[in-house]
Order: C-alpha cells, then sequence, then structure tokens
C-alpha cells in the first residue's frame, strides 16, 4: 500500500469531529480501528538520523499531519494536558473558512481540480490562460447567508478584488458570466439598489472589461417575493428573475457560439422550411422588420435561444448532494444555482478542452457542468464543508482523487 501522509489529514480531522478531544492513544486506536492505517503500523520501528534512533513512521506521519491541522487552525492542543487534542472552536462550527493565504486541493478528477482557499489567492497562483468564467458570488443581501454577508456599500469593491487575478489569467476574447440579483433593497424602502449599475461601470472601468450580454435566468418556480413590498405593501411585482451579466475582455467573445446551445425548430417553423419559407411580402415597425418570399426557407441545425433562459431551480444533482450531506452531517448549501443553467453557459461560452472555473464555487455545479462536457476546470471555495460535500457529485468521474494536499 502505497500511504501518503496527507491520506491522514481527512480521518484525523473527522476523529477529532468525531469524537471531541481525543489523547494521542484513543486517536492512534481508532484510527487502527477504522482501518485508516495498515494493520501492524504502530508496531514497526526504523533507525533515524545519525544516531540511528530507532522510530516507528506512521507515528511520525500521524504528528505531521496533526501539526499540520494545526498550522491551518483546524486542530489545537488542549492546554496543560500533554498529547490531547482537539478540533478548533471555529472548525466546530458549521462552516471553516480556508485559513489566509493556504491553498488545499479538495478533490480532482482527470478535467478538473477543486480547491479550498479563497479566490484572490487561488488565482493569483494560476499561471495557465483562463478561457471562461462563470460564477455566483455571494449577493449583497441584508440578511446574510450562512457562509457570510458583503454589505451593499462595499460590493462594488468586494467583487472588482476578488474577479482581479482571474481577470488577469483570461485569454484573449474570453468571457465573464456572474449571476446576480436585482432584490437588494435601500433599507426600509422599496427602492432596488443600483449596486448592479454602479458594477457594470466599475468592471469596465477597473478590470478593463466589456459588457457582451445581460441575459435574464427565469425560474418559473421562485418562491414569491419580496414579501415586504410585493406581498405586505402592493408596491412591487413579484420577482421572476435573476440578470446573468457576460463580460469578456476583447471586441469579439472568440469562444462564444450560440449553435453549441440550439434549440429544437417547433413544428411551425418546420413546416415552413418544408414548404420554402414564407409567401408573402410584409413590412413592419416602419420597415425595421420586413418579410420576403422565400425567407426563413433555409434548413439550420435548431432555434437560437433568446437571453431569457428558463432553467427551474430545482435540479436532481443539487438534491442528490442535498441527501448526501445531510446523511453525513455536513451542511446545506442555500444558494447553488442548477446544473442545468451552468451546463447551458459552459456550452454557450466556452470549447470543449478549454478552461473553464468559478472563483465562488459552493458546490461546484459550474465544475460539474465543465467535467461532463469535457471541459478542464478549476473551481475553488472557502468554506471547507461545501467543498465535501460537493465532492459527492464527482465520485463516478474519470480520474477522481480526494485529498488535502498543502499547496502553498
Ligand atoms: C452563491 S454561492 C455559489 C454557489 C454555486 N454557484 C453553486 O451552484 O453551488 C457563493 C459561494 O462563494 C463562497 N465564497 C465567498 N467568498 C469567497 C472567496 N473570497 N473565495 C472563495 N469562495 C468564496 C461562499 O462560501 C459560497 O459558497
Amino acid at each position: 500500500m502505497n500511504f501518503q501522509q496527507a491520506d491522514l489529514f481527512e480521518p484525523i480531522r473527522a476523529a477529532y469531529e468525531a469524537g471531541g478531544t481525543l489523547s494521542n492513544a484513543d486517536l492512534y486506536k481508532r484510527l487502527a480501528t477504522d482501518d485508516v492505517i495498515p494493520e501492524g503500523a504502530l508496531l514497526e520501528r526504523i533507525p533515524v538520523g545519525k544516531a540511528g534512533d530507532l522510530h516507528n513512521p506512521m507515528l511520525r506521519k500521524i504528528r505531521w499531519a496533526q501539526q499540520s491541522l494545526r498550522r491551518l487552525g483546524l486542530l489545537e492542543k488542549v492546554p496543560g494536558e500533554r498529547g490531547v487534542w482537539r478540533s478548533t472552536k471555529e472548525s466546530r462550527g458549521d462552516l471553516t473558512p480556508a485559513p489566509p493565504r493556504a491553498i488545499l486541493l479538495g478533490f480532482s478528477t482527470k478535467l478538473g481540480l477543486a480547491l479550498w482557499g479563497d479566490c484572490k489567492d487561488v488565482f493569483s497562483q494560476i499561471t495557465e490562460p483562463v478561457h471562461c468564467v462563470i460564477t455566483s458570488p455571494p449577493y449583497p443581501i441584508a440578511k446574510g447567508r450562512a457562509y457570510g454577508a458583503v454589505s451593499e456599500v462595499e460590493y462594488v469593491d468586494f467583487i472588482c478584488h476578488a474577479l482581479e487575478p482571474v481577470v488577469r489569467r483570461l485569454a484573449a476574447g474570453a468571457c465573464v458570466a456572474l449571476n446576480l440579483t436585482n432584490d437588494v433593497f435601500l433599507k426600509g424602502t422599496p427602492l432596488r439598489s443600483m449596486f448592479k449599475e454602479r458594477l457594470v461601470l466599475a468592471v469596465h472601468s477597473r478590470l478593463g472589461l466589456n459588457k457582451l450580454e445581460e441575459a435574464c435566468w427565469v425560474d418559473s418556480t421562485k418562491a414569491p417575493g419580496p414579501i415586504a413590498w410585493a406581498s405586505k405593501e402592493r408596491f412591487l411585482l413579484h420577482t421572476g428573475y435573476e440578470p446573468i451579466l457576460i463580460f469578456t475582455n476583447s471586441d469579439k467573445p472568440l469562444f462564444a457560439n450560440n449553435q453549441r446551445v440550439l434549440l429544437p425548430h417547433s413544428a411551425q417553423h418546420l413546416k415552413l422550411i418544408a414548404k420554402g419559407g414564407e409567401a408573402r411580402t410584409g413590412s413592419y415597425g416602419d420597415g425595421a422588420n420586413r418579410i420576403r418570399p422565400g425567407a426563413f426557407s433555409r434548413p439550420t441545425a435548431g432555434k437560437i435561444p433568446t437571453n431569457v433562459l428558463s432553467f427551474p431551480h430545482r435540479c436532481r444533482s443539487q438534491d442528490e448532494v442535498r441527501k448526501f450531506v445531510n446523511r453525513e452531517g455536513l451542511p446545506n448549501h442555500g444558494a447553488t444555482f442548477p446544473l442545468a443553467l451552468a451546463k447551458f453557459l459552459v456550452e454557450y461560452l466556452s470549447e470543449a478542452g478549454q478552461l473553464v472555473v468559478d472563483p465562488f464555487s459552493g458546490w461546484f455545479t459550474t465544475a460539474l457542468a465543465a467535467e461532463l462536457t469535457g471541459r478542464r476546470w478549476i473551481g475553488c471555495e472557502k468554506m471547507l464543508q461545501y467543498i465535501e460535500g460537493a465532492r459527492r457529485r464527482f465520485f463516478d468521474c474519470d480520474g477522481y482523487l480526494e485529498d488535502y494536499l498543502l499547496a502553498a
């Protein structure tokens, strides 16, 4: 058995999480009972150093893993007790943020890497050209999510700082798609914040990106809201969509192609093609639109989708992760988008084999869409437990490997 030191990270962390405070002797027993370490490994002795003192190599590996977990802020020694350790207060909470500047590999497949770290740190280290960014950053909503909140006032700076390192890595002609919300209100009023408008201008002036598209993601299953301003007071209509802003770093988005996301033609349109197209002549909109005989006669591969994207939020792939995290006692993620939407954007904005990244990966929906459509991917997420949940989606993927390797 080729036993790597890093193979011990996760079992040791899990042992302290399950057992609370553990003496070293109890930890060794637990690792042996759970078959984490090979039988007899704790009895072996080998000479070490010039003096040739006899040491157990497995115990050295366990101690190294404990010290690495301590440096990451996940474990601590119990004060005043020799050889007794426990999880830190922060890591006993639901969500463990990556320590400053640390980047750890959560899991990988042949096509991609899931990294635990802050996106600013991760993308400062990546040297490969990025062909497409598809992401849903935290929204500036007053009642923040479990993973934290960013205020409306700080939002533009937060997004520009977070995206700056990845924008520097973009290949010429690459696109950046941001899924945002419209539903941020000025305190105590039904007036919508204009953070989105400020963000578009800042992304252009500070990051040098041009606005290519603003699509609406319509979710017909969305719960009615905003309750305060549409259901209690009657000022507003119910919210039916979220904006998806698409930017590019050049005059032409070289890798975007609507032919990869065509919809089937309607039966009516197929009939029109079959009979040789329009037979009439017409002029509409003061001559802006004209119909001539023979128009729409050319057979085409399908219908170009509109920029109103209709995808239900409910998604079987997310449901599977939810079941998995409930079983494993991991936290749920309250702000994911559906796999079908991510797949649409990945296929529209990138070519097979290109590198697609998501700086705010959550449960790695963009990464999974890239994996399933043959793109390479890098996802990064700040909260460890979301990566632990997301890995369920990749178990069957080619070359799936789970690890906790310190990269920086
Ligand atoms: C809206 S969620 C993304 C959900 C994702 N689209 C999905 O479908 O699973 C935003 C995620 O960004 C993560 N996050 C926030 N700040 C971060 C940062 N600086 N670096 C990396 N991840 C961050 C949060 O923990 C959260 O999981």
